[in-house]
């Protein structure tokens, strides 16, 4: 959707907000022994506390509240009886309806200490997202957050998975623009209007470019078993950057 009223900006920080407070909570709680299953479940709680709802649920069939990937699972893991390990790769990824509106956020981080590639891993996913929403204004090419994303990563030594994309939402979780590529795209023509509001989430990975799902019908693990990381956000396109809706307080990105 793009925002045309204040009404619907304030209630899509809301659900930025909720999407937050949720990752928070589970990024606190996913300590080594403790299952994913058990970690989604205090998402769901936290869900149910905000008035939220899972939007996995509600609009994908998926059976669990939240997605949680562990290792070279990169996204869509199903949260299940698997005890987290220090030294794990894990990717939350939350999003939910709250009073209509959605909103979306993941974030990959390690269990106990991290391995030194892991460590560099995270750190090139969170600069590629970063990089990415600083290429965001109104009026521009929406190819240059791929461009963004995929120059970081490969600044780093890494690639990016090209079969995952970021995503319109707002009224529903997934909308148009589809295709938000994590990766340059030359033919891709399209400009982004003012207001319209987008969940960024480049994939980093240790070497693979391509996913495959696995026997659950779910999990989407790297084709060469390679670690791979995402780090999302759902931002409002202004005509001086991306407005960060999932966080505690929005923020500007402004454009690079
Ligand atoms: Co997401
Ligand atoms: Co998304």
């Amino acid at each position: 959707m793009s925002i045309e009223t204040l009404a619907e900006l304030e209630a899509l920080k809301a659900a930025g907000r909720a999407a937050a407070e949720v990752m928070e909570g589970m990024r606190a709680a996913a300590r080594p022994g403790v299952t994913t299953a058990e970690l989604d479940g205090v998402g769901a709680r936290a869900m149910a506390r905000l008035g939220a709802r899972s939007a996995p649920i509600r609009d994908a069939g998926f059976p669990a509240a939240t997605c949680i990937s562990v290792n070279d699972c990169v996204a869509h893991g199903v949260p299940g009886p698997r005890r987290l390990r220090s030294g794990d790769l894990v990717n939350v990824d939350v999003s939910l309806e709250l009073d209509g509106f959605y909103a979306d956020t993941g974030a990959s981080f390690t269990v106990g200490a991290p391995s030194e590639l892991a460590g560099r891993l995270c750190e090139a996913g969170r600069q590629a997202l970063h990089s990415a929403l600083g290429s965001i204004r109104s009026g521009g090419r929406l190819n240059r957050i791929g461009l963004a994303a995929e120059r970081t990563a490969r600044a780093h030594g890494f690639t990016v998975i090209r079969d995952l994309c970021g995503h319109g939402l707002g009224r529903a979780l997934r909308e148009e623009p589809s295709d938000v590529f994590g990766y340059y795209e030359p033919r891709d023509l399209r400009r982004l209007p003012e207001g319209l509001v987008l969940a960024v989430e480049p994939f980093v990975s240790s070497g693979a470019e391509e996913t495959r799902v696995d026997d659950d019908g779910w999990s989407l693990r790297t084709t060469d078993g390679a670690l791979a990381v995402q780090f999302e956000h759902t931002v409002v396109v202004t005509d001086r950057g991306a407005l960060v809706l999932t966080v505690p307080e929005p923020f500007l990105v402004e454009a690079t």
